[in-house]
């Protein structure tokens, strides 16, 4: 759906935990080598934040704080506050509402949204549409995660993919100039793979017991193979989707930012679109899958890089399934 005000990303900024879990530290604890965690997955390392009860909001707070630091924006002035995660603080309340009191947003209205590993791009679209209808000026979309609380770290299939991160970015209305932006974004759910990238227990379905933890049911659990497979076809689909509908070729695109899943995944989709690798954003080798944050944390990395016009189409897949594409051009020099 084409935005009618047009929303901007004016800011990003990133927070990863300090401790740094290596594949060689993984070795020790699962039956696994660096050799086939870097072959397989491109994943040489990832954050993991340790410290007695901090959670996502530990994270975002930081990134949210740097963000609104460096693009001078006082919090009092922001009207909404949207947390992409699987992760909370708690079920109830919204980890928004906690990050939104902590960095003084007090005039923000604020709630998390949950759509796995595509929820960053789900809360950006939500932020332009709330933009568009004239119900926000300024909007702060963190995408956060501590998956380190729901990974088996003695299941060598999941333990060796994701990482704890967080990543924000401030949305505003265009001055004006339509010529940047989100120009155009397309979301999709198919709730056919529920059973195929899960949590199994925890929520009201199947509430915490001493046989839930027994059996390790809180921890993600996937079927690896489905998986990959159903993300590089639906990423690349929604790819070309997305370039059909704006008569882009690969060479109108400076970057292709996907969700970091697996580096094999992001070939792939890259070779089905035919867009090169130089052109594709990648951070995957130092913080492995951060689900919600893989997107702002690979913007926050490449902002330097990134240009006034630049073209991007960033591009999402994760548990639900849910994935999606976005197509924006950039609107300030890095
Ligand atoms: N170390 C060493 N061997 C491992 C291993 C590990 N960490 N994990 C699995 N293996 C083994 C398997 O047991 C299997 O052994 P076998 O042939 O003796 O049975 C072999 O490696 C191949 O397993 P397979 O599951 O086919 O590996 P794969 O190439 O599909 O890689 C994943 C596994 C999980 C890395 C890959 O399927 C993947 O990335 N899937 C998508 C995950 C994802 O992105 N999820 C989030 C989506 S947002």
């Amino acid at each position: 759906m084409q935005c009618i005000k047009r929303a901007s990303i004016a800011g990003v900024a990133g927070y990863v935990p300090d401790y740094v879990l290596t594949n060689s530290e993984l070795e020790q604890m699962v039956d696994t080598s660096d050799g086939w965690i870097t072959t397989r997955t491109g994943i040489q390392e990832r954050r993991i934040l340790k410290g007695e009860a901090l959670g996502t909001s530990f994270m975002a707070i930081q990134a949210v704080k740097d963000l609104l630091q460096k693009t001078a924006t006082d919090p009092t002035t922001i009207d909404l506050l949207i947390c992409a995660t699987i992760t909370p603080d708690r079920i109830t309340p919204a980890t928004a509402n906690i990050i939104a009191h902590a960095v003084g947003a007090t005039h923000a209205f604020s709630y998390d949204l949950q759509a796995a590993c595509s929820g960053f791009l789900y809360g950006l679209d939500t932020a332009a549409q709330f933009i568009a209808a004239g119900r926000a000026k300024r909007v702060v979309v963190v995408g956060a995660d501590k998956m380190s609380s729901i990974t088996n770290y003695t299941d060598r299939a999941t333990c060796i993919l994701f990482g704890d991160g967080a990543g924000a970015v401030l949305v505003t209305a265009d001055d004006g100039d339509s010529r940047y932006g989100i120009i155009d974004t397309i979301c999709k759910t198919d709730g056919s793979g529920q059973d195929l990238l899960y949590q199994k227990a925890g929520g009201s379905r199947l509430p915490a017991s001493h046989e839930t933890v027994d059996a390790k049911a809180h921890y993600i659990h996937q079927d690896g193979q489905n998986v990959f497979k159903a993300a590089v076809t639906a990423m690349s689909d929604v790819v070309l989707d997305m370039m059909a509908r704006h008569h882009l070729t690969a060479t109108d695109i400076t970057y292709l930012v996907p969700h970091q899943a697996n580096k094999r995944i992001l070939k792939l989709v890259a070779d089905r679109v035919a867009i090169p690798m130089e052109k594709v954003m990648l951070n995957i080798h130092k913080y492995g899958n951060t689900t919600a944050a893989t997107i702002p944390l690979c913007l926050w990395d490449y902002e330097q890089k990134l240009k006034k016009g630049d073209k991007l189409i960033l591009t999402v897949f994760g548990g639900g399934f849910t994935w999606g594409a976005m197509y924006m051009v950039w609107g300030y020099d890095g």
